[in-house]
């Protein structure tokens, strides 16, 4: 797979400095530092006192001088007193292949620092701090080797900061953390001294115009961070709890999750950073040709819109009929999966915040498995399992393994799993039966969430997560986690207080898709459900810009989310879902503005065609993009769906117009956007 690596691994002893190793480090303060392979950006890590870092890009400084560190119950911690007693540096230059992604060839280009931090007392004195410097930001991580003194451990505080010089005057994009709604929030625009408590990915804006954002990569046996503004202009690292208060329980050797920051002269540029990926291990499961890109549709909207329901009775929506139907509609139009919610027991009733009702391997008596599974194989169309826990993940967990044998006996390869519960309440039975209450994002889940993903590997399932914990680029090394939710999607348009404002898809790229995939569930073509206007529940958005949204927001798996009627009430439209692919070679973002408005193209895995989506906020804009990145020499049928001249979102959103162009890698095109409109591009190579 690596084209090309070169590793080398210097060993500085930096002996002049010292005094002793391991006793009476009595060695000047010191600063170590290392910069991208381009020398933009610079990492310099200080242990005066308090050990701590700073970042510069363009010889502006994006994180001043920031502390490191973290603290143990019962033991002692990493903070003051620690010197820089070992320092070892890297360099990485090589290329990895994703088996499904935005792109095929991703290059990992780092120059790496490790630190050795010692201390001269007799227990729990040394910590090591390894940074890596990219082109596109910098990622550093905790390693805690086994010591005297420090063996089961539980953290109790990690002292990480980000501290900002131009708070009051950068502009961050952000989502509150530690909520009753877990990621599912509007996003809120301020300066970043108006930020409380946020979680991650954290963007935001320096009055120069950089642009950062804030994650973490490779979450694993970890509570996620989230970041709380301790003092004006200091974000800190703020640990999900667990329920007995403990922040993380683990034992030494272990490594913290990377701690990453983007960084980019414009907005554009954190789209097409491979920062998270780049710090995750390469992939644990070995063959995954099972784990499979595509299209789905589903019985899924009409439940969200009230038209048919997941529990039994009349409007049962998961029914062996329905089901067949889905099928043929799916095979006619070239979609391999029809997600079917609501064919097992457990929806009558009481079922939000309430999974032990759930019984994952019987289903309803008017849905037959067996029946409809045969019945999608004849078609090329398989089932896709649903298992909503609604939080309790015990009860879960207690099936889990019948439960994915069950489906892998009836072809099913991808299943959509829900965690339907207020944040803070999921609910799990302990060592002792008693019952405690969970975050999403404390380390309990993080782990709960990859048992799941293993288990599922071993009947060759992959899992697409709702209400997940955030992604941390771990489908790197577990390519079977395709996709996951994590914000708000598509059903806050059928219900949600309020649906989605139209700048909410200018703002996910920037944040929530900057971590990766996500299941948003596109493809609303009926918006007047409840009526149009701007007041009732439906999408905020025109009929192009539900389109373009297949383009922008990146998933192997794309539903095509609206009832089959709509669908066949405009077969020209719909033909973009049909052509649009989900698996490509290459991605590029190619204009944007955080939360007004953002262009990607994509080139299509194992073929020419490429695909462009565009989409503005609630402000009509005209952009114009040059096609240069189309192969020279060669010429494209561009086939154009666009807002028509009278389209607006509000009142009319189904203005729209396909056209087409013959054009070629010199030519640029103007897109005439609505307000909240789109624009969505499919470029047939033609020679
Ligand atoms: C919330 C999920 O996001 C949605 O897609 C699903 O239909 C419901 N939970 C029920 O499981
Ligand atoms: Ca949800």
């Amino acid at each position: 797979m690596t084209t090309r690596a070169i590793m080398k691994n210097i060993v500085f002893p930096l002996s002049a400095l010292f005094i002793g190793l391991f006793s009476n480090i009595t060695v000047m303060a010191k600063t170590v530092s290392v910069s991208s392979p381009d020398n933009k950006i610079t990492i310099s890590v200080n242990d005066d006192n308090q050990p701590n870092y700073q970042v510069m890009f363009n010889d502006e400084p994006v994180i001043t001088p920031s502390a490191l560190g973290m603290l143990f119950k019962n033991a002692h911690g990493f903070s003051d007193g620690f010197k820089i007693t070992a320092v070892s540096k890297a360099t990485v230059d090589s290329t990895w292949q994703l088996p499904w992604g935005e792109r095929k060839n991703v290059v990992d280009n780092h120059n790496e620092l490790l630190l050795t931090f010692t201390t001269d007392r007799d227990s729990a004195n040394q910590y090591k701090v390894r940074f890596r410097a990219f082109n596109d930001g910098i990622g550093f991580r905790y390693e805690v080797p086994k010591q005297n003194g420090l063996t089961q451990v539980e953290i109790t505080n990690e002292l990480t900061e980000f501290s900002l010089a131009n708070a009051k005057e950068s502009t961050a994009w952000w989502i509150p953390a530690r909520g009753w709604n877990r990621y599912e929030y509007v996003y809120n625009t301020t300066d970043v001294e108006s930020v409380d408590r946020a979680h991650t990915p954290f963007t935001f804006k320096l009055p120069s115009g950089t642009h950062v954002s804030i994650h973490e990569a490779a979450l694993i046996d970890y509570a996620a961070m989230t970041i709380n503004q301790k003092r004006p202009g200091t974000l800190k690292a703020d640990l999900t709890p667990w329920s007995d208060g403990s922040l993380v329980k683990t034992k030494t050797n272990f490594k913290s999750p990377w701690r990453t920051i983007q960084i980019s002269k414009d907005a554009v540029g954190l789209l097409n950073s491979n920062l998270i990926l780049n710090l995750n291990e390469p992939n644990k499961l070995g063959d995954v040709s099972w784990v499979e890109p595509g299209k789905y549709v589903g019985i899924w909207w009409g439940m969200h819109i009230n038209a048919t329901t997941w529990g039994s009775g009349e409007k049962h929506g998961a029914t062996t009929s329905e089901t067949m139907r889905y099928m043929d509609f799916a095979a006619e139009h070239g979609f391999d999966g029809v997600l079917v919610e609501g064919w097992n027991i457990g929806w009558d009733g009481e079922w939000f915040s309430n999974g032990d009702v759930f019984n994952f391997s019987k289903p309803y008596d008017d849905f037959d498995i067996a029946k409809v599974s045969q019945y999608g194989a004849k078609k090329g169309v398989r089932l896709i399992g649903h298992h909503e826990t609604s939080g309790s993940v015990t009860n879960y967990r207690n099936q889990m393994s019948d439960a994915y044998a069950l489906y892998q006996k009836h072809g099913v390869s991808q299943v959509k799993t829900g965690y339907v519960a207020d944040g803070g309440n999921i609910k799990r039975i302990d060592e002792n039966g008693i019952v405690k209450k969970e975050w999403h994002d404390g380390q309990f889940m993080v782990n709960e969430y990859l048992h799941s993903i293993t288990e599922a590997a071993k009947h060759k399932i992959s899992i697409n997560t709702h209400e997940p914990i955030k992604a941390t680029g771990l489908r790197r090394t577990y390519p079977n986690w395709i996709a996951r939710e994590g914000a708000r999607g598509q059903e806050f348009n059928a219900w949600g207080t309020p649906p989605n404002p139209p700048e909410h898809t200018a703002i996910l790229p920037f944040t929530r898709l900057l971590a990766g995939p996500m299941d948003f569930t596109p493809g609303i073509f009926d918006m007047s459900f409840n009526g149009l206007g701007s007041e009732s529940n439906r999408p905020q958005t025109t009929l192009a810009k539900q389109l373009a949204l297949y383009v922008v927001l990146y998933s192997p798996i794309q539903m095509a989310a609206d009832l089959p009627k709509n669908y066949q009430a405009n077969m020209p439209a719909f033909q973009f879902i049909k052509d649009v692919p989900t698996d490509w070679h290459e991605s590029i973002a190619i204009a944007g503005e955080v939360g007004d408005f953002v262009a990607f193209a994509r080139q299509e895995r194992d073929g020419d065609d490429w695909y462009v989506g565009s989409l503005t906020d609630e402000n009509a804009r005209k952009i114009t993009l040059k096609l240069d990145f189309l192969e020279k020499g060669k010429n494209y049928q561009a086939q154009i769906y666009r807002d028509g001249d009278k389209a607006e979102w509000i009142n009319n959103p189904y203005d729209l117009i396909i056209e087409n162009k013959h054009v070629n890698f010199t030519d640029t095109i103007t897109l005439p956007l609505a307000t909240s409109g789109g624009a969505a591009i499919r470029f047939k190579a033609l020679d």
